[in-house]
């Protein structure tokens, strides 16, 4: 038996966060996973997709200027997969590298294998790893997520179905794909099989594409990407995944669909199966595992984060999780806040939302009102994207005057994203937005101008 002071299992954003962090607390730490460190984030997900939308952005770029007669002799250009591919796959080996390189400063112990939560040992957590068994006092569980699948079989159909994690390996652009599901993974697929001259249609059965977004911000996302000449169609869903033809009802109405593949990204749903959880006496269900705002299960020495826990499934809210478990474990209380985690979507133009929005302050009974302005007030975002149309929205608490919630369409967004969290968390007022200095011209100035409004 090896004995840890923290077992953690799992080796995603969550999983290796909180390893890394731990070490560096001088715990003796075992990190257990079974396939490729990085987890889903990093070998199926935002970082191969941020590889993606990276081609993508400059395919658009490229095309909004050539619209705008300002190179001299490009004619047709298209994207070459493979080497897309390759790129990714260099980076991904190079993250995952310097990942591994982190777990080994921090004098953490990798186990390669299926990790088991066996029964408590003289108090003691025990958890197996193929033949091996490992005991500690504190155990993080941080598995992840999967994603939801339809249960079609694929033998009679003349399209291929796929999901996400295959979205990286595709080494031909389909020429046609449907896309069932707006959320964060279809649009931004969306995005890249558009730039790559790939027809796309994206069925979403809600009212509206990117949920939790502001409603507006949502409404002008979605003609923007239609301009871009993605079809994109609301109150609609698959009916019948038949043998030539998708049956899909659209808005009301049969309509068939032929398509050379199809893209499932209807959200994702936590592991909480294969490695024992059943049998322990944690408490969870098939929407997560169930933790309190110090990440901690209701055993008192075991924690959980990441996707497992169903909470706002991003990288960065696995991170946060890991920092507040692992102070928790230290002995030093912390507490999460989800209200500042930013939600961001890599498109071109970038979407993000942070803090409160609109329905969130009629919900809380907050006083509050809403600034405004399209993106063109920030002098370098209209030079770089004269036509978008694209704006931001600020949420300010009426009586304390603070800013409170952010929403903005427009490139460069997501790299606002952490300026607004600072703002947001620190309690600024917009009479002390107004003092800060920005750099001119940004696109940040934006914030500025929405402040100074009167
Ligand atoms: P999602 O929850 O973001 O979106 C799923 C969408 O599918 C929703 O709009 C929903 O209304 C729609 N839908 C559900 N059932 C449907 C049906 N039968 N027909 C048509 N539409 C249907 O889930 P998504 O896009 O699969 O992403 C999964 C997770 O991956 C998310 O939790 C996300 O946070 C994470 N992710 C985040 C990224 C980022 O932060 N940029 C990038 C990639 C993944």
């Amino acid at each position: 038996m090896k004995e840890y002071d923290l077992i953690i299992i799992g080796g995603g954003p969550g999983g290796y966060k909180a390893a890394e962090l731990a070490g560096h607390c001088g715990l003796k730490v075992a990190l257990v996973e079974k396939g490729k460190l990085g987890g889903v984030c990093l070998n199926y997900g935002c970082i191969p997709l941020k590889g993606y939308l990276h081609v993508a952005r400059l395919v658009n770029e490229v095309n909004e200027l050539r619209n705008d007669n300002i190179f001299s002799d490009i004619d047709a250009f298209g994207i070459n997969q493979t080497g897309v591919l390759e790129r990714n796959q260099y980076v991904i080996n190079n993250l995952q590298q310097g990942i591994k390189y982190k777990l080994q400063k921090a004098g953490v112990a990798i186990f390669v294998g299926n990790a088991k939560i066996a029964p408590e040992q003289g108090g003691q957590i025990t958890v197996t790893v193929d033949n091996m068994c490992l005991s500690a006092k504190n155990l993080i569980i941080a598995t992840g997520s999967k994603e939801i699948r339809f249960p079609v079989s694929e033998e009679k159909l003349s399209y291929r179905i796929i999901y996400s994690d295959e979205l990286f390996s595709l080494t031909r652009i389909p020429t046609r794909m449907v896309i069932v599901g707006a959320g964060v993974i279809g649009l931004e697929a969306a995005d890249y099989f558009n730039a790559a001259g790939c027809e796309v249609t994206v069925l979403e059965s809600a009212p509206e594409i990117a949920g939790g977004m502001d409603p507006d911000i949502a409404a002008l996302f979605r003609k923007i990407l239609q301009r871009k000449g993605i079809r994109i169609h609301v109150n609609s869903t698959v009916k019948n995944f038949g043998g030539k033809e998708l049956l899909v009802d659209m808005d009301g109405e049969d309509v068939h669909i032929t398509t050379e593949a199809v893209l499932i990204a209807v959200g994702r749903t936590p592991v909480v199966e294969g490695y024992g959880l059943e049998k322990s006496d944690i408490n969870y269900n098939q929407d997560g595992i169930f933790i309190d705002e110090s990440c901690r299960t209701n055993k008192l020495n075991v924690f959980a984060c990441g996707d497992v826990t169903g909470k706002f499934m991003l990288a960065h809210t696995a991170y946060e999780q890991a920092r507040i478990a692992i102070d928790n474990i230290m002995g030093k209380e912390a507490y999460i806040n989800y209200h500042l985690i930013p939600k961001v979507y890599y498109t071109s133009p970038e979407v993000i939302t942070i803090g409160l929005s609109e329905k969130e302050c009629v919900a809380g009974d907050i006083p509050y009102i809403t600034r405004e302005l399209p993106l063109t007030y920030s002098g370098k975002y209209f030079a770089e994207h004269k036509k978008d149309g694209a704006k931001a929205k600020m949420v300010i608490d009426s009586l304390s005057k603070t800013v409170i919630g952010f929403s903005m369409i427009g490139d460069g967004a997501s790299e606002i994203a952490l300026a607004v969290e600072l703002m947001i968390a620190n309690k600024l007022s917009i009479e002390d937005i107004g003092k800060l200095v920005f750099p001119h011209p940004t696109v940040g100035e934006i914030i500025h101008e929405l402040a100074a409004m009167g």
